[in-house]
């Protein structure tokens, strides 16, 4: 394709060859020759295109980079294609709101990305759509509300501190703290949202999460769906992970069946669900995929926002001095309580703002369901819009210093007046991450309880790298030292 540009941006021509013919065939290219011959204007693209493979050698050198040089060199939207994909990513914060939250029902979730969440996490509420997913949301939003998250703050307290006692009793000071924060994430979601605890696994289902995200991310990067009958050395590995992880989840549910009427949790709630017409009861299949959609995204995430915390305490003396300050005049070296939380105000800070630089959920896609316009520039049907946290909150034009690790922008003085979507790591309008609340309380006493009996210091000589697949994490181990205070 040509581009001619304009002072908006860039227009689209068409172009010849029989390559670019078949390419011109996909409804993405039909919409976008409809567009144009409507004169419609298109975003600029992000730099360093291959003439053929668009965008594809330069994801392959790394998918944040080319992201970043897009915003930085192509201003707030610009677009990225390769060969099967065209997207236009948005960095403006009323333009991510516009997605997320004004015309959500234009932008779903039928992307290939999702697609590949599907075939483990099934149809549960991360991965659902239309009514359905809003009748299971209903089902289980209330295992979320405020006075059960409460309910939930000592057992986050005593699984931290057992941690911490195991971390005591070390002879070797060094831990890696993504595996650690892994394993203590996992025991607190399966604890207090499914009822079981399931830490004595931790290793083997921590190196499963790990081995399918990785496959999954594999398959993303693949110009075709391979059916995972196939005996490829990936879909091998997908099922040796995906078995680790259905035996624990399985597990869950059916010793749950024999104890039914005895807990008041998540899967309780879920388990007792009747549909308002049918009266029936969700089916094993349909229980299957929401505990496993909880399991997984109700640890990793949060396991990854407390890694790169430390990682950063660890950078900033000063700020982890301040960190130290709060904690001694608030808790005085006993436990946290939930009671204690609007009193650790600036640990909270320290988590948002390492949310803010390191974004568990770098980016989130939607596929455009009809033609839109937003900014001006043209979106045609079939293609995909994607927003990131990570871009947006480390736009110059949003925050000042934004590459700076600054807990105090945070503060309620300086928060005043911020857009809402200038700061948006659990997505946003209706489909706002379920967890929030649940995640920011585990992340704040987590941090206080770790924070108050050691300092947790770099590892010389070892660099500290954001990997970004589905979620961003430090790439292979993250080693650090523990210092007890
Ligand atoms: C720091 C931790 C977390 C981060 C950064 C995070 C981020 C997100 C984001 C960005 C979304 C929206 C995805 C989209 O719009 O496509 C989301 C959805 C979701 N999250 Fe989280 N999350 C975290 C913790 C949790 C926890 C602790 C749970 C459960 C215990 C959880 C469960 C879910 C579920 C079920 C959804 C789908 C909600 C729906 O669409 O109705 N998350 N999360």
């Amino acid at each position: 394709m040509n581009q001619v540009s304009t002072q908006h941006g860039t227009k689209l021509r068409p172009a010849g060859g029989t390559l670019r013919w078949l390419v011109g065939k996909a409804p993405w290219n039909q919409a976008s020759a409809a567009g144009r011959a409507a004169g419609k204007v298109f975003p600029p693209l992000a730099p360093d295109l291959h003439p053929f493979l668009g965008h594809l050698p330069a994801l392959r050198r790394s998918r944040v980079g080319i992201l970043v040089d897009g915003m930085n060199q192509a201003g707030d939207t610009f677009r990225i294609q390769v060969p099967w994909m065209h997207a236009t990513v948005f960095t403006d914060p009323e333009h991510v709101k516009t997605i997320l939250q004004l015309r959500h029902e234009n932008f779903g979730k039928q992307t290939r990305g999702f697609d590949q969440l599907r075939i483990f996490l099934g149809n549960g509420l991360l991965t659902s759509e239309g009514s359905f997913w809003l009748r299971q949301r209903r089902i289980a939003q209330p295992a979320f509300h405020k006075a059960r998250l409460a309910g939930f703050a000592r057992g986050m307290v005593k699984a931290a501190e057992d941690m911490a006692d195991a971390w005591a009793r070390r002879t070797d000071p060094e831990i890696d703290v993504s595996k650690q924060m892994m394993a203590v994430t996992l025991r607190i979601v399966s604890e207090t949202l499914l009822g079981r605890d399931v830490s004595a696994e931790a290793d083997h289902v921590g190196t499963a999460i790990t081995a399918l995200l990785e496959n999954v991310q594999a398959r993303m990067t693949l110009p075709v769906d391979v059916p995972l009958h196939w005996p490829t050395p990936l879909n091998r590995s997908y099922h040796r992970a995906a078995d680790v992880i259905d035996r624990v989840v399985l597990d869950m549910i059916a010793a749950r069946r024999k104890e039914s009427g005895r807990h008041d949790d998540l899967l309780a709630m879920l388990i007792e669900a009747r549909d308002e017409e049918t009266g029936e009861a969700m089916d094993d299949r349909q229980l299957r995929d929401e505990v496993m959609t909880i399991f997984m995204a109700g640890h990793e995430t949060t396991a990854n926002a407390l890694a790169w915390t430390f990682h950063l305490l660890s950078l900033h003396p000063t700020v982890r001095e301040r960190l130290d300050a709060e904690l001694a005049a608030v808790l005085g070296g006993r436990s946290p309580t939930i009671e204690d939380l609007p009193q650790l105000a600036y640990t909270k800070q320290i988590v948002q703002e390492s949310m803010r630089l390191y974004p568990p959920a770098w980016v989130i896609g939607r596929n455009v369901v009809a033609d839109d316009e937003i900014g001006g520039y043209f979106l045609p049907k079939g293609t995909l819009a994607f927003v990131s946290p990570y871009l947006t909150h480390r736009n110059p034009r949003v925050w000042d210093n934004p590459e700076g690790f600054d807990p105090d922008r945070f503060s309620p003085e300086r928060s005043a007046g911020r857009h809402p979507f200038a700061f948006f790591p659990f997505g946003g309008g209706p489909r706002l991450c379920i967890g929030n609340g649940f995640a920011m309380m585990e992340a704040q006493l987590l941090l206080a309880t770790f924070a108050q009996r050691f300092h947790l210091d770099m590892v010389p000589g070892h660099r500290v790298v954001p990997e970004p697949m589905i979620t961003l994490r430090p790439k292979g181990a993250l080693p650090m030292r523990l210092v007890p205070r």
